[in-house]
């Protein structure tokens, strides 16, 4: 039995990544794509941005797991085999890390930082009135195990934080939660620094699984160009914006409209429609604009590989990993 690791993310280290699986499963055969041995015996694949195609050669295949916190990257495989439950990554360090990327980017728009630089820039001394975090509201769209983390740490720090999804669910003790359509408008005009964590889901970027085409249901939640100019005038003039779900979520066309006339005071952007950002596109030079090359909760070696092995290891002894991409959800 072997595991093969695959990947065409240039900087993402094969080294690395296959020292921190054989440290978490010594006893696993990890072989890096396109060295691949005996394709009968590689029973899992781990894989980020895979070269499309290649898993249908494994007949043997019994998952594919993501090095990634998102799927999409998994499921876009035009040629996927059929039939092989997909794993989502639910690491710790990985959550933790994007804790830690919303916290800087509201706490730099909350307490005025970006307004600080460019003043200091023209030599200028003023202080800005302060906000209490009470009176600053945070949305957070999608409301998962990141987003609630998010949600949860900000809480602490006494921020107003409301959330929304695209499905219902109970609102957590101190984020009241609203979801589907019919209340975006309500939680967009209430939200101060709008942060988006949502995965990018799409009909086209689906592919059923025979195990679901027994129970087949439509796409509950598309989140593709879900934020348009339209959802982005609801919020409050001189909101932010944070994305860290996925680019193709907020057009982004709209949204320097939306910069240029004002309305959205600034945006830290980590993730885009295309990446690498093109060179040529506008966001770079926008000075209310900051970008990040998806670097907001980069997975750790060693915590993703312990969390991928207890998944293997349960998938091993007949159980379920956890969690299972859901086409029904669309993540
Ligand atoms: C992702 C990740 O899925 O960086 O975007 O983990």
């Amino acid at each position: 039995m072997s595991i093969l690791l695959a990947s065409t993310d240039f900087w993402e280290d094969m080294d690395v990544w296959s020292k921190g699986l054989r440290s978490a499963m010594p006893e696993i055969d990890v072989r890096v794509y396109p060295d691949d041995g005996d394709v009968n015996e590689v029973e899992f694949a781990v894989v980020w941005k895979h070269p499309r195609g290649i898993l249908k050669k494994y007949p043997n295949l019994k998952a594919i797991l993501s090095l990634g916190a998102g799927v999409d990257h998994i499921i876009s495989d035009p040629e996927l085999p059929e039939g092989i439950p997909i794993v989502r990554l639910v690491d710790k360090k990985l959550t933790h890390e994007m804790c830690l990327h919303a916290l800087h980017w509201v706490l730099h728009f909350h307490s005025d930082q970006y307004l600080y630089r460019s003043q200091q820039l023209k030599r200028q001394w003023i202080q800005q009135s302060s906000i209490q975090t009470e009176d600053r509201t945070i949305g957070i769209m999608g409301l998962g195990n990141i987003g609630r983390s998010i949600g949860e740490l900000l809480v602490t720090q006494s921020f107003n934080v409301i959330g929304w999804g695209a499905n219902q669910k109970s609102s957590l003790t101190d984020i009241k939660y609203y979801y589907g359509q019919d209340q975006l408008s309500d939680f967009l005009g209430r939200t101060n620094i709008l942060i988006n964590v949502l995965p990018l889901t799409s009909d086209t970027t689906n592919i059923i699984t025979k195990k679901e085409l027994i129970n087949v249901l439509p796409l509950t939640s598309d989140t593709t160009n879900i934020i348009t100019k339209k959802e982005l005038r609801l919020l409050p003039k001189n909101s932010f914006i944070i994305n860290i779900g996925r680019g193709g979520i907020i057009n982004e066309e709209d949204l320097l409209t939306l910069l240029n006339d004002r309305h959205i005071k600034a945006a830290a952007l980590d993730v885009f429609t295309q990446e690498p950002l093109p060179e040529n596109n506008s966001l770079w030079d926008h000075p209310s604009v900051y970008i990040t090359p998806h670097i907001a909760g980069q997975s750790n070696p060693n915590s993703a590989g312990q969390t991928i092995s207890e998944n293997i290891h349960r998938i091993q002894k007949g159980e379920l990993p956890y969690p299972i991409y859901s086409k029904t959800n669309g993540y």
